[in-house]
């Protein structure tokens, strides 16, 4: 037999739905904030994602980077970001002087070690805003980020911030923690000890070393920042305080990728089991991507989350976001002659905006019942010789059992008033 590739995974029933479901909604949110859609290849040239100043693991050991058939060098997206940026030059979308407020539900590919929470073809969603340096913009979006925890009643969730600061800063910061960090580079896991060259934020970011003292004690970056960074940051974080954003200050937060710089932030939900599959999104400011990749100078913010991630927590807190697009009625018909008068009611209903459904398999009243119970319809509809005689249709919620008689001309103001 077959089998999917490991790291990947098929999509059906009660995790199709939600996934549906949860893409409309993020559709929705993201149109309320006025971010356009849009769609990037799902490759590209490597030098999108392999930058000169880029060290990440993720872009150096993790991307799927393959030869096509006339030798050109090609890596699948690994994240959305960098091809946004690219997309944003190559269309000279910075011509127009305008801020560019972009959305992207999309597939990406990373050659990761499979465990809960983590595949090697995942879908993220995120949102990529391009021309302005605003505090009150870096606010918007991690408010958008805070508002979709907040409508899908995710609880227990806490936004982590920090800053880099600029080139200027950063560099400072980097130059401070490799002074404290060289003394005790043999008390390092060896892959930080590698990291310390041309990666040394990264090693505050190091999951096996977590724990260690070492870490624990590292110079802060906001100690570091220029007077402008240490000014922006704190304008940020009194606009999330004005917006009443549950968020706390992470010294230790630096983020996987080398393009940012200012500010960071990260999503955190707080579910047992879970482990580092409990990061269920992630951004923060990108002011050099676009330079790097050969554009103008273009400040830039986003974030992504992880679909997957974000649809188990969902699933392990009960919360059902399927709600909106479960059905009104299910219509159980045995025959041809009920399954013609159902149509004729289903038109109707659908006309009117009631999801509904028709049984369309020739099975005994009970395993009908049974088939179209799962599919939890607010109602059911029964059609015997009686209601086709009549124009009558049987409706019965499902709920509270109450079974009653309507003419089929008042069926939709029942369910209005319902
Ligand atoms: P990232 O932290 O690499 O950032 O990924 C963002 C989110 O994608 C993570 O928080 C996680 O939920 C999800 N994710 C990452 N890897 C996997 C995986 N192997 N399986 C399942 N989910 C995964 C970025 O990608 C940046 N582009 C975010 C950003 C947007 N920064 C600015 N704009």
């Amino acid at each position: 037999m077959i089998q999917k590739v490991k790291g990947s995974y098929d999509l059906f029933g009660k995790n199709s739905r939600n996934f549906v479901s949860l893409i409309k909604f993020l559709e929705k949110i993201f149109s309320e904030y006025n971010y356009k859609f849009i769609r990037t290849p799902n490759f590209e040239y490597s030098e999108v994602f392999h930058r000169e100043n880029e060290f990440s693991d993720m872009v150096i050991k993790e991307t799927y980077n393959f030869k096509d058939q006339g030798n050109r060098n090609l890596t699948l997206k690994p994240e959305g970001t960098a091809g946004v940026a690219r997309a944003y030059i190559e269309n000279k979308l910075y011509g127009d002087d305008t801020l560019h407020k972009f959305y992207y539900i999309a597939p990406n590919y990373r050659y990761e070690r499979p465990q809960k929470g983590r595949y090697r073809e995942f879908f993220q969603f995120g949102v990529e805003a391009l021309g302005s340096k605003n505090a009150s913009l870096d606010a918007e979006v991690v408010y958008l980020a805070y508002d979709i925890i907040k409508r899908l009643k995710l609880g227990d969730v806490v936004i982590k911030v920090n800053s880099l600061g600029d080139n200027e800063s950063k560099k400072n910061y980097e130059k401070a923690l490799k002074k404290y960090l060289k003394p005790n580079i043999n008390k390092l896991c060896p892959d930080c000890q590698k990291r310390m060259d041309k990666n040394p934020l990264r090693i505050l970011d190091c999951k096996i070393d977590k724990d260690n003292p070492i870490l624990k004690n590292a110079p802060h970056s906001l100690d570091y920042l220029s007077k402008e960074s240490k000014q922006y940051f704190n304008e940020f974080t009194k606009i999330l305080k004005k917006l009443k954003v549950n968020y706390e200050i992470d010294h230790k937060l630096v983020r996987g990728l080398d393009y940012y710089t200012d500010i960071v932030f990260e999503i955190e939900a707080k579910i047992k089991g879970f482990g580092n599959a409990n990061t269920i999104g992630a951004g923060g400011r990108y002011d050099n991507l676009i330079s790097d990749l050969g554009g103008p100078k273009t400040p830039a913010i986003g974030f992504s989350f992880g679909l997957e991630r974000l649809l188990m927590a969902l699933d392990e807190l009960n919360i059902d976001i399927d709600r909106q697009t479960n059905l009104t009625c299910y219509i159980i018909a045995l025959n041809e002659k009920e399954r013609l008068y159902g149509l004729e009611i289903l038109k109707l209903l659908r006309e009117n905006g009631f999801y509904s459904d028709l049984t369309y398999m020739n099975r005994s009243f009970k395993s009908n019942l049974k088939k179209a119970l799962k599919e939890e319809p607010k109602y059911l509809i029964f059609l015997g010789d009686n209601e086709l005689k009549n124009k009558n249709v049987s409706i019965k919620n499902t709920k509270t059992q109450k079974q009653e008689s309507i003419k089929l001309n008042e069926l939709i103001n029942f369910l209005k008033e319902k």
